[in-house]
């Protein structure tokens, strides 16, 4: 064997050994990523579903927002017994200013005929809603949630005020 050939056959060792060990780490870098990329799918499926959660609650938005509005511009008062003070909340809104042809709270000029025609009148009135010459009277001035002794208790207290 000639100097040559030995170097020949060194190189040739040289490179098989590097084309087998370019083929190991091939086949790693091949497990590594199939195994850092296993949840890929899961993963593009959880950002869309976020995304799309996301543009419905801005398509929803707006009614979420005007909902708000109304219950805080009518606050529900539940059906259980409320003081005539607190059950008038529901009321103040025409009868403290006189909206609308209510009459107004603690003018005796404005309730007086009122008066004449007995408590359960008025009562029933107030309960039931009532149009008169003044104006409407809505059921329970609207707020249906009320019980019928909270509006009961209510006018209790606008007649008393007189
Ligand atoms: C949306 C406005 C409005 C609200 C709210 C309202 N009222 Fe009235 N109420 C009126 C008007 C208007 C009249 C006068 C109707 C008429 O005589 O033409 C009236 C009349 C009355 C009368 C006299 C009825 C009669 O027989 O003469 C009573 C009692 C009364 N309201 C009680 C209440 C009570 C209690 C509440 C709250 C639970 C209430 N109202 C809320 C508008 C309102």
């Amino acid at each position: 064997m000639s100097e040559e050939q030995m170097n020949d056959s060194t190189f040739n060792r040289l490179f098989i050994i590097m084309i087998i060990a370019m083929s190991v780490i091939a086949v790693l870098l091949m497990f590594v990523a199939t195994f850092a990329a296993s949840d890929v799918n899961e993963r593009l499926d959880a950002r869309s579903e976020l995304e799309n959660s996301n543009s419905i609650a801005e398509r929803i938005a707006p009614v979420g927002a005007f909902a708000a509005e109304t219950a805080a511009a009518a606050p529900v008062v539940v059906a259980e017994a409320l003081t005539g003070e607190q059950a008038y909340a529901s009321c103040g809104a025409c009868h403290t200013s006189g909206v609308a042809g209510a009459p107004m709270l603690g003018d005796a000029g404005d309730w007086e005929s009122r008066v004449t025609k007995g408590i359960e009148a008025l009562y029933a009135n107030a309960i039931n809603g009532y149009t008169g010459e003044a104006g409407m009277m809505p059921a329970k001035g609207g707020n249906t949630a009320l019980s019928d002794d909270s509006v009961k208790a209510a006018v209790d207290y606008m007649v008393e005020q007189l």
